[in-house]
C-alpha cells in the first residue's frame, strides 16, 4: 500500500544534491556549438520536455529536435529516423522512448533525475494493491516506471486521461489508477468512473495554493487561469483551462486574454512567451503561509538537472543509456502502445 511517510523520505532522499547549473555566455555557446556538432556525428535528435532549461529548447528546436509534452515527446521518438535519441527531462521519459524503440540507442544527461510520482509508486507494493483489486482494469500514468507500466493494462497521460477514461468506463470497467492523486481525482470528477487511487502526488503542483491564487487573481481579473490537473483539487477547481502542458500552451496561444495565471513548473513560460510576445505569463502562487517557503516553488527540481555541460557529455561519451529488462519492456510496451495507438495523429 502508498505509504505517506515512506513517500516523503524517498523525495527528499531523492531531491538533487547539487545545485542547479548556471553557465555564462561564453560556456553555453561552447556546449551548443559542441552539441550541434555531436548530434549530425552521432545521427542523434535531442527531443525534450517543455519544463527543461530554455537554452536546451532552444537548441532541440535549431537542430531538428522537439519540445514537447509527454505524449508528443513519446509518439516523436517512433517516428523521427534517427538511430539515438536523447531525452532531456525525467527518466521515465527515457524509458517510454527505449520501450517504445528498442532498436535505438536512449541517453539522457542525467539518470538520476526522476519523478516524485515515479518514486511514489514501489512495484512490490503495486503488484499486491492490483491482487487485491483483481477485477479492475489497471491505468496507470506515463510518470512511472518501467516495472509498474508492466503491470498495467493501459497507460496515458495527463493530455488523453479523461478521454480514456471516458471510453473504458463506457465499455463498463472498473478502473485502478495510480499512482497520482490529484490527476485521479481531476478523472474521477471529470468521468463519474468507478475508481480507486493510489495516493502519490507531484511534489511541484502539490505547493500551488488556491486563496492566494484568488487573492492574485484579483488583481489581475482579466487573466485566465491555466492549471495541469497534478495540482490539488481546490486550485483546479479555479481553473479556466485544465490540461496537460501542450493543451495549456495551446490554450495560451488560442484565448483573447492577454493575461494568464499559470499553475505549472515555469519551464513552460519559455515556450509561451515565444508563441504570444504581447502576452503576459504570471506564475501561479505555490505557498500561502508566510511562514512556509516554497521548496520546489514551481520547477521541478528533476527537470533542472539536466544542462548544456551533460548533454554535451552523454553525447561525447555515451553513457546515460537507458537499458530495460527485456521481459520487462515487453511487457510494458503492451499498454503504452494502445495509448499511442487511441489517437493516432
Ligand atoms: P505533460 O504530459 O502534461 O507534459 O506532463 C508531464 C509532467 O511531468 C507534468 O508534471
Ligand atoms: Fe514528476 Fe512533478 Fe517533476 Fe512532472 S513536475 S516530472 S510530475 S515531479
Amino acid at each position: 500500500m502508498f505509504d505517506e511517510k515512506a513517500f516523503r523520505d524517498r523525495i527528499e532522499a531523492n531531491w538533487p544534491k547539487t545545485p542547479k547549473l548556471e553557465l555564462n555566455a561564453e560556456k553555453k555557446q561552447y556546449y551548443r556549438d559542441k552539441i550541434k556538432h555531436l548530434l549530425k556525428e552521432k545521427d542523434a535528435v535531442i527531443i525534450a520536455h517543455f519544463y527543461v532549461d530554455a537554452d536546451i529548447q532552444q537548441l532541440a528546436e535549431e537542430t531538428g529536435g522537439y519540445v514537447a509534452d509527454s505524449l508528443d515527446m513519446a509518439k516523436f521518438g517512433t517516428k523521427h529516423p534517427a538511430n539515438t535519441l536523447v531525452i532531456v527531462g525525467v527518466r521515465f521519459m527515457g524509458e517510454t522512448a527505449k520501450i517504445l524503440n528498442p532498436e535505438k540507442h536512449v541517453f539522457m544527461p542525467d539518470l538520476q533525475a526522476t519523478c516524485s510520482l515515479d518514486e511514489g509508486c514501489d512495484p512490490k507494493d503495486f503488484e499486491e494493491f492490483c491482487k487485491q483489486h483483481p477485477d479492475r482494469t489497471v491505468v496507470v500514468y506515463a510518470n512511472t516506471s518501467a516495472a509498474i507500466k508492466a503491470l498495467a493494462d493501459w497507460v496515458v497521460t495527463s493530455s488523453i486521461a479523461v478521454d480514456v477514461i471516458n471510453y473504458l468506463a463506457s465499455q463498463g470497467h472498473k478502473i485502478l489508477w495510480a499512482p497520482d492523486r490529484y490527476l485521479g481525482s481531476y478523472i474521477q470528477r471529470q468521468t463519474g468512473a468507478d475508481i480507486i487511487i493510489w495516493q502519490a502526488l507531484c511534489i511541484v503542483h502539490e505547493e500551488f495554493n488556491a486563496e492566494v491564487l484568488k487573492e492574485l487573481h484579483k488583481k489581475h481579473p482579466n487573466a485566465a487561469i491555466l492549471v495541469h490537473p497534478e495540482s490539488p483539487p481546490e486550485v483546479i477547481a479555479l481553473a479556466d483551462v485544465v490540461g496537460s502542458t501542450s493543451q495549456l500552451l495551446k490554450a495560451s496561444i488560442e484565448l483573447p486574454n492577454q493575461e494568464f495565471i499559470v499553475a505549472t513548473d515555469k519551464g513552460i513560460f519559455y515556450k509561451m512567451q515565444q508563441a504570444s510576445p504581447h502576452k503576459n505569463f504570471i506564475a501561479a502562487p505555490t505557498t500561502g503561509d508566510p511562514e512556509m517557503t516554497c521548496r520546489a516553488c514551481a520547477a521541478c527540481p528533476w527537470m533542472a538537472m539536466n544542462n548544456l555541460k551533460n548533454l554535451a557529455e552523454v553525447l561525447e561519451n555515451e553513457n546515460n543509456e537507458i537499458i530495460i529488462d527485456e521481459e520487462i519492456r515487453k511487457r510494458a510496451l503492451i499498454p503504452l502502445q494502445k495509448m499511442i495507438d487511441f489517437k493516432k495523429d
